[in-house]
């Protein structure tokens, strides 16, 4: 077995009302005045703020509030919520919503902690922090995972550049789950957060270390389970059964179980993160119109490893090593299709792109073609090119 560091510090209260304990979770944190994330309205049309706030409100904790968080979430309103954090004196940043407004939350509170510092320095890798508010989350959609990782990924809307920070200071200190607040989603944004997590689990599945037998167990369980009750929840996003076992794995896949004692690749969502900087594409439709070229770039490396997922998560029994490898890939991609997920990138809502914005995102994923991606296979600008040359279709 390889070794490994497993550092999962969130406390997670799950099931039917929970929301109505953030008061009693924010005072258990040892905070009395906390600053409120959310984003464009669905959380005030749902009513689920003012049960947050009165949740607080009866524990004789104040507030102040920040919200306008847009998918893909601005560098700016993260600045200006620092700003509001430091002012106030908040002691802990509290999220209702997505990843989009988890991450304003932990940006927020890298800031107001160390109010010295320009966040954006940190995300870039020029200024190195060392602590950051709490931070508690009440998550209103199964996606990206924010409510227990590492993790904060912010879009500076000056140059269009999405890019992600990570420390262990950002993880949350509790997360709310309770599926009845995504009974309200869009079946988009169900369909998104399906792919999310599968990539959560997937990019750290093909990586060039084997051992950790009950890691790769959790990951295709993880995989079975998301897809099996994505399907589901697409059809009927009301379906309480479907969309907790989402939110579950949602959270487990992205909080490091899945890939313990292993490098990450992730060379998906840098691709990803591109087209979303560029062009305000949501997450989840970024990752699958470029997962399947990806694949089929790589699966050579480690064909077993294709032939094992196709097995364990599709049941795929085919012979011939290669052909049942591509048929897990086209197998994905079908799932994919079923949610209305695009598979290439002439299906995301930009169309296919000119050649020199190709080269442009594999330019800027790679900082000036100066490193390289992933763990699978170590990607350059050229590699990063290819994939999205391979995708680049209607
Ligand atoms: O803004 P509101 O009105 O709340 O609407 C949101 C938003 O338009 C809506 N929504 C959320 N919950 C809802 C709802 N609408 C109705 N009912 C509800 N219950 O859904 C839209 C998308 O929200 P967003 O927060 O953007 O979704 P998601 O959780 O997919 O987050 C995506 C962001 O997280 C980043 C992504 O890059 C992207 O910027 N990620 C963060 C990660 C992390 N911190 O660990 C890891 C991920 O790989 C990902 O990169
Ligand atoms: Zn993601």
């Amino acid at each position: 077995m390889q070794s490994f560091v497993q550092f999962t510090p969130t406390e997670i209260v799950f099931g039917r009302d929970t929301q109505k304990e953030a008061g009693r979770l924010v005072k258990k944190y040892g905070a009395s005045k906390v600053l409120l994330v959310y984003g464009g309205g669905s959380v005030i049309r749902s009513g689920l703020l003012d049960t947050v706030k009165e949740s607080l409100r009866a524990e004789e904790i104040s507030f102040i509030e920040i919200s306008g968080v847009k998918p893909n979430p601005r560098l700016s309103l993260a600045r200006e919520g620092v700003k509001k954090a430091v002012d106030f004196g908040a002691e802990l940043i509290l999220a209702v919503g997505g990843g989009s407004v988890i991450d304003t939350a932990k940006a927020v509170a890298v800031g107001a902690a160390n109010s010295e510092v320009d966040i954006w320095d940190v995300w870039m890798g020029k200024a190195s922090v060392c602590k950051a508010k709490p931070v508690g989350a009440i998550l209103t959609i199964s996606a990206a995972g924010s409510e227990m990782s590492d993790s904060t990924v912010l879009t500076n809307e000056e140059t269009g550049k999405k890019a992600g920070y990570n420390s262990d200071i950002v993880r949350p200190k509790f997360a709310i789950l309770n599926p009845e607040l995504t009974f309200t989603l869009p079946k988009y944004q169900v369909a998104c957060g399906v792919v999310d997590i599968m990539m959560h689990t997937l990019e750290r599945y093909f990586t060039p270390v084997s051992g950790n037998q009950l890691t790769d167990e959790i990951a295709e369980s993880v995989l079975r389970t998301v897809t099996r009750n994505g399907l589901v929840a697409y059809e009927n996003p009301q379906d309480y059964d479907a969309m907790s076992e989402i939110m579950w794995c949602g959270s487990l896949s992205h909080n490091g179980l899945t890939g313990l004692g292993r490098p990450k690749d992730f060379v998906c969502h840098k691709l990803g993160h591109e087209i979303g900087g560029m062009f305000d594409e949501a997450h989840g439709a970024t990752l699958s119109a470029v997962w399947g070229s990806w694949a089929r770039y790589v699966y050579h490396l480690d064909i077993a490893r294709f032939v094992r997922y196709g097995k364990q998560v599709w049941n795929i029994e085919i012979e011939d090593e290669e052909e049942a490898a591509l048929a897990a890939i086209e197998r994905t991609e079908e799932f994919f299709r079923a949610l209305d997920m695009p598979v290439s990138i002439g299906e995301l809502s930009i169309g296919v792109q000119p050649d020199d914005v190709l080269r442009k995102m594999a330019d800027s994923a790679t900082r000036g073609g100066t490193v390289t991606l992933g763990a699978f296979r170590k990607m350059d600008a050229q590699d990063m090119y290819e994939v999205y040359k391979a995708a680049n279709h209607s």
